[in-house]
């Protein structure tokens, strides 16, 4: 197995160079598209329209990363789709867990999104997205989520549905279905297959055999659709079927989901109303610089599966539907961090100290060993050597190169000045860390930085301040002003 690329893995500088799609160096200095990263900071060349500098830390925040992968991956469909002569659509949702910032759902609802949520304070948002006019009636808003009768989401979705009629709750335990049976409103319903979880996918182990909390055991949904079938207001639109996140081989996605397919087609011969198969999340994105899943490939053996199987059902093949969170997110988000101070202390290597905390910025990383690309700002023309970074706080695991890692990471040896960024970190590593709050030793939340490009290519920049230690302290509830 190669190791994960996380950056530049040499002592010699870096010469003018494409890092990724989005990421290169010219003269010494890192570019996110045509953005010059180190003038937002440093200043002294040209402005591209900020008109001031920025302190660091520093989040950022880019907006037409997440037009492009919507665009991108429904292109992809429809062009696979034209390829296989499949009849059904692509339907792809944003799943809000991964970033529920306003300004993110607001660009994935304004690039044709649908929105799938996973709780009650959901159907806040989307209420305030229809208010705002980015939520139209023809988006499918898919409610994922534990809901059992009585709950406080299952109480919001019966209100937002009078509101909002293109909803569709997503069932996936017996439990769930009262309220949505004995409405009077036409509920539209899914169905959660329970299949979420890490098996051999090659064995002959049944897809309901996995031990996870999500989705209806295949008895059970049976009953379920019966019961729905049986019942005057609701149909069965949809099967969910989700297998698990990040899988990164094109073929164990496609099958894993099979069994599913095949379920699918079998649930169709007798619930003609049934039309959308949702694969859920898992689809993956590049946080490292050798990620590679053919998402073409994928597809077309996804089409190709569904042509099979259902064919042999004699029944249509479904739309097919995907809730992007960490694919929609992860390129859009990056956090850039000073270098305070080189400290030799006789550890392995040097460390670099930056001026926040790799911990609870990316909590991925300590929780799970996780990966993100690290490269400077700045000085990327000097000599390099292997370092490792230290956050500011003081725990032991605020460290990265994840302590699992065998992945070098190699910074300038240069640090006058020197910044440092983390990329594809837009997907989740917000949301768990928590928005506000407050943190790890207490250190403030960094600013952010909006950026937005119009249509004529120029740069547009909204500020959002980060925490002030009064902030931390009225949370703590310290009687500050
Ligand atoms: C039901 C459901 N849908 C979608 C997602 C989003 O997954 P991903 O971020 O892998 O796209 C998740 C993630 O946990 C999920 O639980």
């Amino acid at each position: 197995m190669p190791h994960p690329i996380i950056g530049w893995e040499h002592e010699s500088p870096v010469p003018n160079h494409t890092f990724n799609d989005f990421l290169s160096s010219r003269d010494g200095c890192l570019f996110f598209e045509d953005l010059d990263l180190i003038q937002m900071l440093l200043g002294g060349r040209e402005d591209q329209g900020l008109g001031r500098l920025m302190t660091s830390p520093l989040e950022i925040v880019y907006l037409p990363m997440i037009r492009q992968k919507i665009a991108t991956l429904n292109d992809i469909f429809a062009s696979v789709a034209a390829e296989t002569g499949y009849a059904g659509h692509f339907h792809y949702a944003y799943a809000s867990k991964a970033n529920t910032s306003e300004e993110v759902v607001r660009e994935a609802l304004n690039a044709g999104a649908h929105y799938e949520m996973s709780s009650q304070v959901d159907t806040d948002i989307v209420m305030m997205m229809q208010n705002a006019g980015r939520l139209q009636p023809d988006r499918m808003v898919i409610a994922n989520g534990f809901k059992p009768a009585g709950s406080g989401y299952a109480r919001s979705l019966l209100r937002l549905k009078a509101n909002h009629d293109n909803l569709i709750p997503v069932l996936e335990d017996l439990v769930e279905l009262a309220p949505f049976i004995d409405s009077d409103q036409h509920f539209e319903l899914g169905l959660r297959l329970k299949c979420y979880g890490h098996r051999n996918h090659n064995t002959k182990t049944p897809i309901d055999s996995g031990n996870s909390r999500f989705g209806m055991p295949i008895d059970d949904l049976w009953q379920a659709a019966d019961i729905i079938a049986a019942a005057s207001a609701p149909t069965l639109k949809l099967l969910h079927a989700m297998i698990g996140s990040q899988i990164t081989g094109e073929h164990d996605f496609v099958s894993a989901l099979k069994p599913a397919i095949d379920l699918y087609a079998r649930l169709r011969q007798r619930h003609s109303q049934l039309s959308i198969f949702d694969y859920g999340g898992g689809i993956p994105a590049p946080m490292t610089l050798n990620f590679h899943f053919d998402y073409h490939e994928f597809f077309r053996q996804l089409m190709t599966a569904f042509i099979e199987i259902c064919g042999r059902y004699d029944v249509p093949a479904p739309d097919i539907m995907g809730e992007m969170g960490r694919y929609t997110t992860t390129e859009h988000g990056a956090h850039f961090f000073k270098v305070l101070t080189v400290k030799n202390n006789g550890s392995t290597l040097p460390w670099y100290v930056i001026d926040g905390s790799i911990m609870t910025s990316f909590p991925d990383v300590w929780a799970l060993g996780e990966h993100f690309i690290v490269l400077p700002l700045n000085h990327l023309d000097k000599p390099f050597q292997r370092v490792q970074l230290g956050g500011l706080t003081c725990d032991s695991d605020d460290v990265y190169p994840p302590k699992t890692s065998v992945s070098p990471l190699f910074l300038p040896v240069e640090t006058r000045d020197l910044y440092i960024g983390f990329f594809c970190v837009g997907a989740y590593q917000e949301m768990l860390g928590g928005v506000r709050g407050s943190k790890h030793c207490m250190l403030p939340e960094a600013s952010e930085l909006v950026i937005d490009r119009n249509s004529d290519g120029q740069y547009q920049f909204r500020t959002i301040p980060g925490q002030t230690s009064n902030d931390v302290l009225r949370n703590l509830g310290y009687p500050v002003g």
